[in-house]
């Protein structure tokens, strides 16, 4: 039997994270969310009355919520965090400290964890937005560029700088404590649940709504993860026995799509017309991003295979009936 900890449980990848988790009986899994952003609806009320589950309401920045966990986990899934442009916008302050110091608290208990095997730790694409700007790395991007921070004095910034920090963390106390742990770095990660803050679902309401729509970076190109691959490359790098004190990209680099052709796509899907007018492009975006996945590919044998098309689509079943919660920036 493993015992299993996923931290930001209630939100989007660490939902589904638990959910593919707790289908083995074998693993007994805690989920422990402070509900800022992820929520307790009928999904999660679903798999938390799996004889398999408990949920804890904590927050990780409270020394309580830390003392209170027991010490006997093996695996660690860290994927609570504050994320989106609007907390960057409005408390970047929050980001920073709620990020690290959540970070921080979960290695400190670690180093008292008994049977602890791996701790996975949530990073991000946005860690290279400086890189981009200032060197000409080659794109898709392997885990090994150095990464570099444009602007200090921007409240944009504080995303990514916490998340170096955080595995900056991982790679300090790991080495000082013994700390097993593995770094994923998620990019654009995409499915049901994920709020409205983000491209494909804002499209799914703003095409609802408009047979025009201005496009904000329209010719910057992203490649796009479905949840069910970002999951399965986030469970076979933390189980595997040979990714400890390792970064690996989380993605899918098959299918790299200019943000207008992205529009457009969603747009048949729905099966709506939409006029694509050019907006402007967002400071600080990089023009392309694609990730080098053959490291997380080659350990674990696995490669992600939903195309762009179906994953918008299975998506878009998801939010069809959920139009009417719409909230920009949530
Ligand atoms: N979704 C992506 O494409 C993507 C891309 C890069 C990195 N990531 C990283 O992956 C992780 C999961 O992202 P997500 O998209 O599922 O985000 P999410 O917002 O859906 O999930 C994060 C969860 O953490 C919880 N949380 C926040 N602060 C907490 C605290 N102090 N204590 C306990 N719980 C807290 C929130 O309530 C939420 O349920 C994050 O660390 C994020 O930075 C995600």
């Amino acid at each position: 039997m493993s015992k299993i900890l996923i931290t930001g449980g209630a939100g989007f990848i660490g939902y589904f994270v638990a959910e593919k988790l707790s289908q083995n009986p074998e693993n007994q899994i805690t989920v422990l969310d402070n509900l800022s952003r992820g929520c307790n609806d009928k999904e999660f009320e679903t798999l938390c009355a799996k004889s398999n589950v408990t949920f804890v309401q904590g927050d990780l920045t409270s020394q309580a919520t830390i003392d209170d966990i027991s010490r006997d986990y093996e695996y660690i899934y860290h994927l609570a965090a504050l994320v989106g442009v609007k907390n960057v916008k409005d408390a970047p302050d929050r980001v920073l400290s709620v990020n690290i110091r959540s970070t921080l608290n979960l290695f400190e208990a670690a180093r008292s964890f008994y049977r602890l095997r791996k701790i996975f730790f949530s990073s991000t694409s946005e860690v290279y937005a400086g890189t981009f700007m200032h060197f000409a790395v080659g794109v898709p991007t392997s885990e090994s560029v150095p990464l570099a921070v444009s602007d200090i004095t921007s409240a944009r910034s504080t995303y990514a700088i916490s998340k170096m920090c955080g595995e900056s963390i991982c790679f300090s106390y790991g080495e000082k404590y013994q700390i097993p742990f593995v770094i994923g770095r998620y990019h654009n990660v995409y499915g049901p649940r994920m709020g409205w803050a983000h491209v494909i679902p804002e499209m799914y309401a703003k095409i609802t709504n408009n047979a025009e729509l201005t496009v904000t970076s329209p010719g910057h190109s992203r490649a796009f993860c479905y949840i069910d691959d970002a999951v399965e490359f986030t469970v076979r790098l933390t189980e595997h026995y040979q990714t400890e004190g390792e970064i690996f990209h989380i993605g899918n680099p098959t299918e790299e799509i200019r943000i207008k052709d992205l529009v457009k796509l969603i747009a048949r899907v729905m099966n709506r017309q939409v006029f694509v007018e050019t907006g402007r492009d967002m400071p600080g975006s990089p023009h392309r991003r694609c990730p080098d996945t053959a490291k997380a590919e080659r350990r674990t044998g696995y490669r992600a295979n939903i195309a762009l098309e179906e994953g918008v689509k299975k998506t878009y079943q998801w939010y069809q009936s959920r139009l009417d919660s719409y909230e920009e920036g949530r």
